[in-house]
């Protein structure tokens, strides 16, 4: 297993090693690596069994040292960068030659991220070069949101996990892209696209999926749990499925019954956001035959939480 603990001065050592480091994040925990070595990010596709068409996200300390790895930035990403950074949103830029191909899977634009995360920022501004970070899961499966969901999966394959404690936030940036002059949303994530629109007016929503492998991460099947996952009307599930094992992820209305977790028992969307991959990981650790859940209101981050809870549920093919 990784030792987990708060030492930067270590994880400052690793990484400079090119050795990979698990990073807390406001969104999920990721598997850090210096973004300008590609060994360390050939490493990170290998530790996760993640295909390399799949590009990872560039974590920096600073909005400067987002423009030293870009081209020319879009004023509408400008803005957003100014309104959210610190945050869970991810800007895809023309990137500089310094990006090696294999962090973009060649594509000439980067996704560039500035967490809110005060330990990571600390740990980022303390090297000379940015972080690779692809959530800390073997692919396809559920991201981490605690040290010991990175243990749970990767501990055996990584040296170090730096304790951040639970992620607040839950669920992933936010993807924003800006082609020919529009900007568009890649990713549902802990920016709803409500917020983006005050900021960057109307955006069209482009997410990626497998008829479309832009951006693989977003296959249909992502985030799957071992389990089989049912949405629907709870009640009338749990009737036509009396002869199974059950366990339940419901929104807000408690169940009193084993294997029940409820997502926002104060009815809070971001209560929901921050429980969802804990639930679902849990859920999935019990001897269950299926999972029964539903959909959360569809607007603002519930959006997010329904897009990974579909996917969650999508047949693996
Ligand atoms: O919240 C987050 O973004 C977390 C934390 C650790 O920062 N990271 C994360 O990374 O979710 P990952 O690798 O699990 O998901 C990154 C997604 C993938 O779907 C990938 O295809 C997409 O971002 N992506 C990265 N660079 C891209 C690019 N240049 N163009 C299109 N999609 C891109
Ligand atoms: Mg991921």
């Amino acid at each position: 297993m990784a030792e987990i603990g708060t030492d930067l001065l270590k994880a400052k050592q690793l990484l400079s090693e090119g050795k990979l480091v698990a990073i807390p994040t406001e969104t999920v925990y990721g598997l850090a690596g210096n973004a300008f070595n590609p060994d360390a990010v050939a490493s990170i596709f290998s530790v996760k069994n993640r295909p390399s068409f799949d590009p990872l996200i560039v974590h920096v300390a600073s909005y400067g040292q987002a423009l030293s790895l870009t081209k020319e930035v879009p004023e509408e990403a400008e803005d957003l960068a100014a309104k959210f950074w610190p945050g869970p949103l991810t800007l895809l830029l023309q990137r500089k030659p310094i990006i090696p191909d294999l962090v973009t899977s060649g594509l000439e634009t980067v996704g560039i991220r500035l967490p809110n995360q005060s330990l990571t920022r600390k740990l980022i501004s303390s090297l000379d070069f940015p972080l690779v970070a692809p959530s800390a899961n073997p692919f396809g499966y559920i991201s981490p949101t605690s040290p010991q969901h990175v243990n749970d999966q990767l501990g055996d394959k990584i040296d170090y996990i730096l304790d951040g404690g639970e992620c607040h936030v839950g669920i992933e940036s936010t993807i924003v892209g800006f082609e020919n002059g529009k900007v568009s949303v890649h990713r549902l994530g802990g920016i709803s696209v409500e917020e983006i629109e005050k900021v960057a007016g109307n955006v069209t929503i482009e997410l990626n999926s497998s008829s479309n492998p832009k951006a693989p991460g977003m296959l249909a099947n992502h985030y799957s749990p071992a389990t089989p996952i049912i949405i629907g009307n709870i009640e009338q599930l749990l009737e036509a499925n009396t002869g199974k094992v059950a366990g339940i992820l419901s929104y807000s209305k408690e169940y009193s019954r084993d294997y029940a977790k409820t997502l926002a028992p104060d009815g809070e969307v971001k209560t929901a956001a921050k429980n969802l991959f804990a639930y679902l990981r849990w859920l999935d650790s019990q001897p269950l035959d299926i999972i029964i859940t539903e959909l959360a209101p569809d607007e603002g981050l519930g959006m997010a939480i329904n897009d990974r809870l579909k996917r969650a549920a999508a047949k693996k093919n």
